[in-house]
């Protein structure tokens, strides 16, 4: 992952003016400079909105080859298979074919479901909660002190899941090189504790791509609980901002070294590569686990949407077609990431206000305000009019304990209104880091 922006003191000329060092009077200035901007903007009636991780229109227009494709040659039958009707359940084998060269995970293993990878971890946890994890496993919900691992900051509704089944959700720290690993190897001795979220590729709110090290020892646990699993959401997958993306080891074949692939499940979609809501998820596991988890969706459904697999599978060919589409992406995102970054850089490092990761890919970017500022940023930056992801949702139970994080969403906003945005945001943390080293 791209690293983290280190506090500097700020240096043009001999002017040298860090906020959390300065004297009282020269705050008390600053307060009064900022407050006159503040006021400036709150004339300016903005209406910007830096929360969710969508794509923008530009992007989704990259794909509008979908929506006609079929129609090209009226093509409804693939490999012998009519997408029109019922039959097929575990997908198209063609786009497991698309999926399995993506992600390196055999052919077999992978089943293809509807539009969300998010539905199929929910029905995949409750799947666990109402039958078990395997045949004959004690079914989650009679499970007492139900424990689940939420590397934070993370993505918050991974962790909703979890709460809305009533377990009870542990943070786990996350550093540059994905979840602490000395704290997750120690938190799986305990029985109770049967499950983990994973974004290992330009992780959600992070983007950290896990470490080689850390992978080998996600494949390492030796988890108390044999119905312990990962659950690896690798929805980044394919979401370079840069033409080198960052590798991730492949948590499958690591596992498969030591017959252990049904401790993982393995998540991804296409959701943030052609129409979010509109794609095509999937999932990938050990034999058992798949044989199991298809014993009941079988129960469930008779078949997901063939004819938008068939027109995923058509429009992009191969994996190749999948990478050179995301290239185009990359076109339009990495000129947003940048710019955030570099008014991070102008307006914020000067004074020492925060410090920020720099992704390499994925959606986000992490904001660690001065601790006790994040909700007080975001607050100034509403009454602004500008909508910022809720302060301590990338955390468990939506509280961050340092109250200091903000996910930063580049992707929906044109440049031109996520420069305002950003820059109102940074004008927002400097006042409330102000604020905070006056109430000393
Ligand atoms: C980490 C992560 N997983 C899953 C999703 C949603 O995926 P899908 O659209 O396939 O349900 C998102 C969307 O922001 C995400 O950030």
């Amino acid at each position: 992952m791209g690293c983290k922006s280190a506090n500097k003191p700020y240096m043009r000329g001999m002017v040298v003016m860090l906020y959390e060092t300065a004297a009282h009077g020269e705050l008390i200035k600053e307060k009064e400079a900022l407050l006159k901007k503040y006021d400036e903007y709150k004339k300016s009636n903005l209406k910007l909105d830096m929360s969710r991780g969508k794509p923008s229109p530009s992007q989704l227009e990259l794909s509008e080859g979908l929506l006609t494709v079929l129609n090209e040659d009226a093509q409804t039958r693939f490999e012998g298979t009519d997408c029109r009707n019922y039959g097929v359940l575990d997908g198209l084998p063609a786009m497991r074919k698309l999926f399995a060269a993506l992600l390196d995970i055999p052919y077999e293993n992978i089943f293809v479901g509807g539009s969300s990878s998010l539905q199929m971890m929910f029905d995949t946890f409750a799947r666990h909660m109402i039958f078990g994890a395997y045949k004959g496993a004690a079914p989650l919900c009679t499970v007492k002190n139900l424990k689940v691992l939420c590397p934070a900051p993370g993505y918050d509704r991974h962790f909703a899941i979890a709460q809305c089944f009533g377990a009870q959700l542990i943070a786990v720290k996350m550093t540059a090189s994905g979840p602490d690993m000395d704290e997750v190897e120690n938190y799986v001795k305990d029985p109770t504790v049967k499950a983990i979220w994973c974004v290992p590729k330009y992780s959600n709110p992070t983007g950290v791509t896990y470490s080689p090290e850390t992978v080998r020892r996600f494949a390492a646990l030796e988890p108390a609980a044999d119905d312990f699993r990962i659950f690896w959401d690798n929805a980044y997958a394919f979401h370079d901002l840069y033409d080198r993306g960052e590798p991730l080891l492949n948590l499958y074949e690591e596992l498969k070294k030591t017959g252990k692939e049904n401790m993982a499940y393995i998540f991804a979609s296409f959701s943030k590569v052609t129409y979010a809501g509109g794609s095509v998820a999937m999932m990938a596991s050990g034999k058992e686990n798949m044989e199991f988890s298809r014993s009941i969706i079988e129960k469930q459904t008779i078949c997901n949407d063939k004819l938008n697999q068939l027109r995923h599978v058509l429009f992009f060919g191969n994996a190749e077609g999948v990478y050179a589409h995301m290239k185009k992406h990359a076109e339009i995102l990495r000129p947003k990431f940048e710019t955030v970054l570099r008014i991070f850089e102008r307006e914020l490092a000067p004074v020492g206000v925060g410090s920020w990761t720099k992704p390499r890919g994925g959606y986000f970017i992490s904001l660690d305000l001065p601790e006790g500022t994040a909700a007080r940023t975001y607050e100034l930056a509403k009454t602004l009019g500008v909508t910022l992801t809720n302060v301590g949702d990338t955390f468990p139970y939506g509280k961050d304990p340092l109250d200091r994080n903000l996910r930063i969403a580049p992707s929906f906003p044109e440049i031109e209104e996520l420069t305002k945005a950003t820059e109102a945001l940074c004008l927002c943390a400097k006042l409330a880091a102000v604020e905070k080293y006056l109430s000393r």
